[in-house]
């Protein structure tokens, strides 16, 4: 999907560049997000998808007459945001039992307003871990084709996980017969569950290494998939040149999905010193959802959450915000993930604030939903940063966010693609 989206903005600028729609944007200031510097003031001039480039003035022999021109007084420029684990087709609404009356095609159609609110958010990338029936898959390419707004979506399709785990649905008793379209347990069956995801189109895997809260009858803290399932998985998910984060909050699994060799973790709940040293040597990201906890705790009971549900996350939350701080702390790489679906999609950004409480400094925090999620996705080279070359997903926030986090929760304008998808500026 993604390639697609490259060799077409290769083939516009290149076979039409003289007519090139050239957008430019002055704003009090531009974030380089490697470095932390603020260009002030800052004019970003945009052609067709793509930076062109990014100053303190303008460059003369970029204006033409027929550019927009976006004034941003007050504003600064930061890279589009990228969120490493929502599900769009989740409803914040819905929980329990009443979910399961949702099929696959409603669940789509939520999807798509979800995407939108997203986007307007200033989401401009999102990792889709975990979705039934593919429909992640079919909301990716309804934005792709233009059909709907939306974030570029890289798509798991359905979680892979054992039987009566946390990727299960354990919701009915065995004369239902009901098991979950990412159940698979051995290392063949493992192998098989990824290359049929392969196969209908999915970008990244995901699979559940323990436990979870919002499921019915798993223990939170507990492996699921042994260490030689997780290892078929991953090397399979390799071999095909795709990437893997692994659902974990539990100390055991969390440390053999990291010897499994996966790219990312997911909540990465109950965390020790050895799981972080296992981190650091490998590489590998850990996506952190600290803001979810508040929602389900503070609206949970009344959005349906089951008390078995509200339980596990009261043994949660606060040492998962621990553990967020001492991995911070030791350095090990960060993405941005919220788990969008069980709070409201659109509050995403409320995220940012709670990373700096428990330890990252603004700078950290803005680089984990930019640059480093960019390179989990590897494609840092195309995204990520405010650089000539680099595809044109741009977002403006009243204020610096490295003096007040809070700004980004209130975005003006996001442009995705080189195309103003959202203008919230008051017009005089
Ligand atoms: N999807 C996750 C699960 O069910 C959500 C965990 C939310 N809680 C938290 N403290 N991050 O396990």
């Amino acid at each position: 999907m993604f390639k697609q989206t490259l060799l077409s903005t290769a083939f516009i600028l290149s076979a039409s560049s003289a007519f090139a729609n050239t957008l430019i944007l002055k704003a009090d200031a531009a974030l380089d997000v490697r470095t932390g510097k603020l260009i002030k003031p800052a004019t970003v001039v945009v052609e067709d998808k793509s930076i062109v480039s990014v100053s303190e003035h303008t460059p003369q022999d970029s204006i033409s007459s027929d550019a927009t021109v976006i004034t941003l007084k007050g504003h600064t420029l930061v890279p589009g945001l990228f969120d490493m684990h929502v599900h769009l087709t989740g409803d914040a609404k819905v929980h329990g039992y009443e979910r399961l009356r949702r099929t696959v095609p409603r669940s789509a159609i939520t999807g798509a307003i979800n995407a939108q609110r997203t986007l307007e958010a200033g989401f401009t990338s999102v990792r889709n871990l975990g979705a039934s029936g593919f429909a992640d898959l079919a909301i990716r390419d309804a934005i792709y084709d233009g059909d709907i707004p939306g974030p570029r979506v890289f798509a798991s399709g359905p979680a892979i996980g054992i039987t009566g785990g946390h990727c299960d649905n354990n919701a009915f008793t065995h004369e239902h017969r009901v098991t979950s379209e990412g159940v698979a347990d051995g290392p063949w069956a493992v192998r098989h569950k990824v290359r049929e995801n392969v196969k209908y189109g999915v970008d990244v895997i995901k699979f559940c290494a323990t436990g979870g809260v919002m499921s019915k009858g798993t223990k939170v803290g507990a492996q699921q998939y042994s260490f030689e399932e997780m290892q078929a998985l991953v090397n399979e998910v390799h071999m095909r040149g795709l990437t893997v984060a692994a659902h974990a909050h539990g100390t055991s699994g969390i440390k053999s999905s990291i010897r499994a060799g996966v790219d990312s973790v997911e909540h990465v709940s109950f965390l020790d010193d050895e799981a972080i040293q296992l981190a650091l040597k490998h590489g590998t990201y850990f996506s952190m959802d600290i803001y979810t906890t508040e929602y389900i705790l503070g609206e949970g009971a009344k959005a349906g959450i089951p008390e078995e549900s509200l339980q596990k996350e009261r043994q949660v939350g606060s040492i998962q915000r621990d553990s967020f701080s001492k991995a911070v702390k030791a350095g090990v790489k960060m993405v941005f993930g919220s788990d969008g679906g069980i709070y409201p999609h659109g509050d995403n950004a409320k995220q940012f604030s709670r990373m700096v409480q428990f330890g990252m400094t603004e700078l950290q925090a803005l680089q984990a939903a930019t640059i480093n999620s960019a390179t989990l996705l590897k494609l840092q080279d195309h995204l990520g940063s405010l650089d000539a070359g680099k595809l044109a997903d741009i977002i403006a926030v009243p204020g610096n966010p490295l003096d007040d986090i809070t700004v980004m929760e209130d975005v003006t304008v996001v442009i995705k693609d080189g195309k103003v998808e959202v203008d919230k500026r008051v017009t005089q």
